[in-house]
């Protein structure tokens, strides 16, 4: 696997696949890679034939009081895992490169950036979009592979590609879990045995709440019961929503039951942690 950490490198590197016609599909990352990762480059690997990761900790998607700081950084590992997945080119830029002296434009995906997470962590959306469209302007891939784990984060992406007419085909890539049903994510690694016994309890609600809708059970009152659950588990709940999958609008009771008990396959969680 070819490393390099700046653009005229990485552009160099995707020169002769593009002159060769071939297809690149490209995984964002921030780094401290698990098999959640692996899976975007295994999927990536099945739809293009060439696989490029990007690792970069983006300052600008954390608020001055988050964990940018204490953000796990292992970059010898990550690309041990890249290269044994079958990589081809891991692109991990410094800050300067991504944001020289005098950077100014941020792009703001607009109202559905301001629900649901974009309610608790402001400036998130916009610090996401920004180095998501400044990657997919520098790498140019075919295709973007991003986690469904991350739903919103999904949605806003595949909707500023929409609106800007940027040229990549945006993929979305199952959220894999522990056999425990927690899902993974790098900031796993912050949780002490105790607090990774607990946090269990999220996928456990997601998953009762779930079942108990397409039951027909009245939708708040489920809501309602899977909030006090998490609470009771040690759980701080910034939110539990039902959602429609495509906008994210949390929409009326009759029309979400309706809906679910008809199978329309719009209605989903927004699974976002
Ligand atoms: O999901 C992530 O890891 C990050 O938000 C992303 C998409 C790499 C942008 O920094």
């Amino acid at each position: 696997m070819n490393v390099v950490s700046t653009l005229r490198d990485a552009r160099s590197a995707l020169l002769p696949w593009r002159e060769a016609g071939e297809t690149v599909a490209l995984v964002p990352t921030m780094g401290a890679l698990h098999q959640g990762h692996l899976a975007l480059i295994v999927a990536a690997q099945k739809l293009a034939k060439h696989t490029v990761a990007s690792l970069f900790v983006n300052p600008i998607q954390f608020a001055p009081h988050e964990d940018f700081d204490k953000y796990p950084r292992q970059l010898d590992r990550d690309k041990q895992m890249l290269s044994e997945a079958g990589c081809s080119l891991l692109y991990a830029p410094s800050p300067e490169e991504i944001y020289p002296s005098g950077f100014a434009t941020s792009i703001d995906p607009g109202p559905m950036a301001t629900i649901l997470e974009g309610v608790f962590r402001p400036g998130f959306f916009v610090g996401v979009a920004t180095v998501v469209i400044k990657f997919l302007m520098q790498l140019m891939p075919d295709i973007a592979l991003f986690g469904e784990k991350d739903y919103q984060q999904l949605l806003i992406i595949r909707h500023i590609v929409r609106d800007l007419n940027v040229p990549v085909h945006i993929v979305g890539v199952p959220t894999v879990r522990d056999p425990d049903g927690l899902a993974l994510s790098s900031r796993n690694s912050y949780l002490l045995p105790d607090d990774r016994h607990r946090a269990c309890a999220l996928p456990r609600t997601l998953t009762e709440s779930v079942q108990m809708i397409q039951q027909g059970k009245n939708i708040e009152n489920v809501l309602s019961v899977g909030r006090n659950k998490l609470i009771s588990a040690g759980f701080s709940v910034d939110y539990l929503t039902l959602a429609d999958a495509m906008t994210l609008k949390t929409s009326s009771s009759a029309r979400i039951a309706r809906s679910t008990i008809g199978g329309g396959a719009s209605w989903k969680y927004a699974l976002n942690r």
